[in-house]
């Protein structure tokens, strides 16, 4: 049986209808929203990759199926800037040529934002820790703590203006 399934993502309304409720957030995403930053890696919960926002919470959307998001917010690595207007992570990625193939960076900049958003402060050993669950195979880990910790100095700076 179809069922309608509304929430918002990127801080709009939206809805879809499937034949099964437990279909991958991850997939609807992707398939149904044309929203392709996030990426499916393991399907496991193993890698990163594919996480998300949801209510502020970073969540791995390969295995969280669609009803449990029903009336939530979620935020994608599309939601949190434009090439025009990055958001300050996402600059400071760019700026010390953090990734190498890129495929892990959009679960990265989710995590690091849920970071940011509750540490401005972070340490090195808490950035490592917010990242724990994200996985770089191309081992870029040491530009990566290098990126958040910049944009975490960019921010602070911009809070105080
Ligand atoms: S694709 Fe979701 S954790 Fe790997
Ligand atoms: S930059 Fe290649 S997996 Fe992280």
């Amino acid at each position: 049986m179809t069922q309608k399934f509304d929430f918002h993502v990127n801080g709009k309304p939206v809805s879809v209808a499937l034949d099964n409720e437990e279909t991958p957030l991850l997939n609807v995403l992707r398939n149904e929203f044309g929203l392709m930053g996030t990426r499916f890696g393991c399907g496991l919960e193993q890698c990163g990759c594919c996480m998300v926002l949801i209510d502020g919470q970073p969540e791995k959307s390969c295995s969280k199926p669609v009803w449990s998001v029903a009336g939530k917010t979620v935020t994608t690595v599309e939601g949190l800037g434009t090439p025009e207007r990055p958001h300050p992570l996402q600059q400071a990625l760019l700026d010390e040529q953090a990734g190498q193939c890129g495929y892990c960076l959009a679960g990265i900049l989710i995590s690091a934002k849920a970071l940011l958003a509750r540490n401005l402060s972070p340490t090195r050993p808490e950035i490592a820790a917010a990242l724990d669950d994200n996985i770089c195979r191309c081992g870029s880990h040491n530009r990566i703590i290098r990126a958040v910790q910049k944009a975490a100095a960019q921010m602070r700076a911009g809070a105080q203006t």
